[in-house]
C-alpha cells in the first residue's frame, strides 16, 4: 500500500467514523428512553440536521482541498455525499413510517398539501438521482451527462436549507443562520454558477416555444 493510498484509507475510516457515531447516539438515546417528551419528532429532527451538515460538509471539500493543496480531500467526496443520502433517506424513512405509519396516501396528501414538504421531496429525488449514479461504472457510461446531472448538487444545496427554513414555526435564528452559510458556499461557486446560466437559459427558452408552439392554432 503507497502512502497515499494508506492516508486516504485512514481519511475515510475517520469519515465513516464521524458518519456513523451520531447514528449510535441516536439509537442509544431513543432506546434509553432520553429522546424528549416527543422522540418521533426527535428522530425527524436529528436525521434532518444531520442529512443537512453533511450536505455542508460535502460543499466545503472542495474549497478546502482548493486553499490548502489537499488533493486527496477531493478523493472522499462520493462517501461524504453518500452519507447526505443516508441521514435524509433515514429522515424520509423516520417521517414515513413512525409519523404517517407508512400511509402513502397520506405522504402523497403532506406533500403536495405542505409546500415544504413538496420542497423537501424534491431535494430527496434529485439526491436519490446522484447517489444512484455515484458508481464509477454508470459515470463512464452517462460521460457529459454525469457532469450535468451531479451539478444539481446545487440546487439541492437551495433546497434543502429552504426546506428547514420553511419547516421550522417559531425559532429561525438556525434555519437562517444555515441559509447564510449555504449562499456564502454558493457565493464561493458564483463564477461556475453563472456559466451554465446561458445552457439554462437556452433549455428553458426552447422548452417554453414548444410549448407555445403546441397551443397555437
Ligand atoms: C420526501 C422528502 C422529505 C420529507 C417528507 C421531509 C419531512 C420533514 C418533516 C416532517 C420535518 C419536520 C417538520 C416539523 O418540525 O414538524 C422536516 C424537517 C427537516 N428536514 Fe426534511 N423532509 C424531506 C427531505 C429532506 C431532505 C432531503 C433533507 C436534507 C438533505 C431534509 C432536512 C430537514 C431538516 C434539516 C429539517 C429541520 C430539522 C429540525 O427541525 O431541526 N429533509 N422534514
Amino acid at each position: 500500500m503507497s502512502s497515499t493510498s494508506r492516508r486516504l484509507f485512514w481519511l475515510k475510516a475517520l469519515f465513516h467514523l464521524i458518519g456513523l457515531i451520531p447514528i449510535v447516539y441516536l439509537v442509544l438515546k431513543v432506546l434509553s428512553d432520553n429522546a424528549g417528551g416527543d422522540p418521533v419528532q426527535y428522530i425527524i429532527h436529528f436525521t434532518g440536521t444531520g442529512a443537512l451538515n453533511a450536505l455542508a460538509a460535502t460543499l466545503l471539500i472542495s474549497p478546502i482541498a482548493k486553499k490548502f493543496k489537499l488533493g486527496i480531500l477531493l478523493q472522499t467526496r462520493r462517501l461524504v455525499g453518500l452519507y447526505v443520502f443516508s441521514y435524509a433517506s433515514l429522515h424520509v424513512f423516520a417521517f414515513f413510517s413512525l409519523d404517517l405509519l407508512f400511509a402513502w396516501s397520506l405522504f402523497f396528501e403532506e406533500v403536495l398539501k405542505r409546500p415544504y414538504i413538496l420542497v423537501g421531496a424534491t431535494a430527496y429525488i434529485l439526491l436519490s438521482a446522484l447517489a444512484i449514479t455515484s458508481f464509477k461504472s454508470v459515470r463512464r457510461t452517462m460521460g457529459k451527462r454525469w457532469q450535468r446531472l451531479h451539478n444539481s448538487i446545487y440546487l439541492i444545496a437551495v433546497l434543502v436549507p429552504v426546506h428547514f427554513y420553511w419547516s421550522v414555526k417559531s425559532e429561525i435564528i438556525e434555519p437562517s443562520l444555515y441559509l447564510i452559510f449555504f449562499t456564502a458556499l454558493l457565493g464561493i461557486r458564483l463564477n461556475k454558477i453563472k456559466s451554465w446560466t446561458p445552457t439554462v437559459l437556452k433549455y428553458f427558452s426552447a422548452f417554453s416555444s414548444k410549448g407555445r408552439g403546441k397551443s397555437d392554432p
